[in-house]
């Protein structure tokens, strides 16, 4: 039977929703897991190798890859393993259409087609901010056990997953959270709203 890493590229790796993710297709199969960091790109490029499969657990950033997972991967170009595994890629978004994920997904697609690894299962998630903690939950479970199943069997196949609800509730009901989670770290709807959230 293969052996399966996951990667988690969230630049809040420890406290993400990747992880919450990544913890799900755990509790179908069996894996290994570690958080990208500023300062273990050699360790986990020594490591790979030793894996037939590679789960790159990570959320869209700006309709593409956050840094975190970025820099990994040119470390990754500078330093392959021997053998390389299978990566697939299991990928969640704020918003609410899971089809926002198809760049960053197509971005992965051509790093591997670029340096020779082998592309797998791709499982795109949308209202990943959201789902997990809403009655919708077991969409997310039941979409990471079919992708689970399918990098654990070698049958790679795309899989996709959202919160089935009308685009204006999903933004009423998002604007309403965002709004009340600010509230209670003292900052108005307005100030999330400037360039200056990047500095509070
Ligand atoms: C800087 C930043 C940029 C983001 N860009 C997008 C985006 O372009 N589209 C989207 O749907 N969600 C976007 N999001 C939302 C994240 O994808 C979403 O919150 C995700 O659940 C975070 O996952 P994580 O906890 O694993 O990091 C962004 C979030 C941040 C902080």
């Amino acid at each position: 039977m293969g052996r399966i890493l996951i990667l988690n590229g969230s630049p809040r790796a420890p406290k993400s929703n990747s992880k919450r993710y990544a913890g799900l297709f755990m509790d179908c199969c069996k894996a290994d897991y570690c958080d990208i960091t500023k300062t273990n790109h050699r360790e986990l490029c020594a490591k790979v190798g030793a894996y037939t499969d590679l789960v790159f657990a990570f959320p869209l950033y700006a309709d593409g890859l956050p840094v975190t997972l970025l820099n990994f991967l040119k470390a990754l170009e500078a330093e392959p393993p021997q053998q390389k595994p299978t990566v697939s890629v299991l990928i969640n978004c704020g918003f609410l259409e899971y089809a926002q994920n198809h760049t960053a997904v197509e971005m992965m697609a051509l790093f591997c087609k670029q340096n020779g690894w082998p592309f797998g299962s791709v499982l795109e998630i949308g209202s990943g901010e959201a789902i997990l903690d809403t009655p919708f939950r077991f969409l997310a479970a039941g979409s990471i056990k079919k992708f689970a199943k399918s990098v654990k069997e070698g049958r790679y196949a795309s899989f996709h997953t959202t919160m089935p609800l009308p685009k204006s509730l999903f933004l009423k009901a998002s604007t309403a959270y965002w709004t009340e989670y600010g509230k209670k770290h003292n900052i108005s709807k307005e100030q999330m709203q400037t360039m200056q959230i990047e500095q509070t």
